[in-house]
């Protein structure tokens, strides 16, 4: 039995998770920060640091805790290395370069991204069973998150390439920036997401960004300026600064769901658009392996079951605990890089770039 201690610092979860055989997760530990970014509309990065500095050794000690687990049964330490606020990034591996050194275990950096995408092939105690090696590759991979919209070849978990990504906003910044345009806080996307579900999706007719014929891109900042008009009005300039019409709050609440149906719509097309012509680019595509927090989506969730069923493709998209940012994704995926012997030294660092 191989046991490996995963830790995830990158934006503003602190977590820790301890997982069996690059599979079964024994333990998995997440200390949100979001109340503490709430009331500034996004993540402080100073923040974040100091509250991932003060969390990480309880979250830590938890993981074993609660896996049942003494750090000296661990057979490795894998951490997200990348990409993320470097800040953050350097308290987890910090912590993780401790534990590898004082343990003598191997230290394992993991793209944050690429475990994403490694999210659907876990299982756990809840009844979850994600997809085997062997139902999920070759894969077609969605990434929608706060900071990422990307899409991905998959030959295995660790051979993963990229095909497109946004050129401008991410999928999640923009439910975010949408949500914000109607008033519902931050993070928005949730919120969002509720009030779409009382609204008419066709209200709008909200434009679905294709970039070039064959771009497998997103671009998602056309769709929040279309969404700022038709909430506000025309912006003219006025002593140097820019008016509306209208303020959001004078919407009635019909008005706000239909809005927040329509963009939802939107963004949910451009994700399909582009999954199918990625598609084509996939050769023999057993599986299409979804992660991030807008995977959460639930218009998203039923768009992507249709459209595997059309394509014939297993859909792997884990519960919402792996879907968001989390530590068992990172020590599955770090121990598959284990059983290939790709483990890293001390000297590894923390990069605020990489997917
Ligand atoms: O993966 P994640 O927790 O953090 C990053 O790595 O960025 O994703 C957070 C993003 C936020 O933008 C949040 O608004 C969005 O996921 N999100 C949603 C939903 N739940 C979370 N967006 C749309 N609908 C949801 N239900
Ligand atoms: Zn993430």
């Amino acid at each position: 039995m191989t046991l490996v201690l995963g830790i995830e610092t990158s934006c503003d979860e602190t977590a820790a998770a301890v997982v069996e055989d690059g599979r079964i997760v024994r333990s998995s530990l997440i200390a949100s920060q979001h109340d503490l970014h709430e009331e500034f509309g996004g993540v402080v990065p100073e923040i974040a640091s100091r509250a991932h500095a003060e969390r990480i050794t309880p979250i830590l000690r938890g993981a074993l805790k609660e896996a049942g687990v003494e750090r000296a049964d661990l057979d490795a330490i894998a951490v997200g290395n990348r990409p993320g606020l470097i800040g953050s990034l350097l308290v987890g591996l910090s912590a993780a370069k401790a534990l590898a050194w004082a343990l003598g275990r191997p230290l394992i950096g993991v793209d944050h991204v690429q475990a994403h995408l490694y999210a659907p092939l876990l299982e756990d105690a809840q009844g979850f069973a994600g997809l085997t090696d062997a139902e999920a590759f070759p894969a077609l991979g969605l990434v929608v998150s706060g900071g990422h919209s990307s899409i991905y070849a998959l030959r295995s978990p660790m051979d993963v390439e990229r095909l497109g990504r946004t050129i401008d906003d991410a999928m999640g910044e923009a439910f975010d920036k949408a949500a914000a345009i109607l008033g519902l806080g931050f993070p928005g996307g949730p919120a969002l997401d509720r009030l779409a579900q009382t609204g008419d999706a066709g209200a709008h007719d909200f434009p679905v960004s294709r970039i070039g014929p064959g771009s497998l891109d997103f671009s998602f900042s056309g769709l929040k300026t279309a969404v700022l008009y038709a909430a506000r009005g025309k912006p003219r300039r006025e002593g140097g600064s820019t008016v509306f019409e209208r303020d959001a709050s004078e919407l009635s609440e019909k008005e706000r769901a239909d809005l927040a149906a329509s963009f939802q719509r939107a963004a949910v097309d451009a994700a399909v658009l582009k999954l199918g012509r990625a598609m084509e680019r996939v050769e023999g595509a057993r599986s299409l392996l979804v992660g991030g927090g807008v995977s959460a989506n639930s218009a998203l969730r039923a768009a992507l079951e249709g459209f595997a069923k059309e394509k014939g493709v297993r859909l792997g998209l884990a519960p919402m605990r792996y879907c968001l940012d989390n530590a068992a994704m990172i020590a599955g995926l770090g121990s598959r890089l284990l059983a290939e012997g790709r483990v890293d030294d001390l000297s590894l660092r923390a990069a605020p770039t990489g997917g």
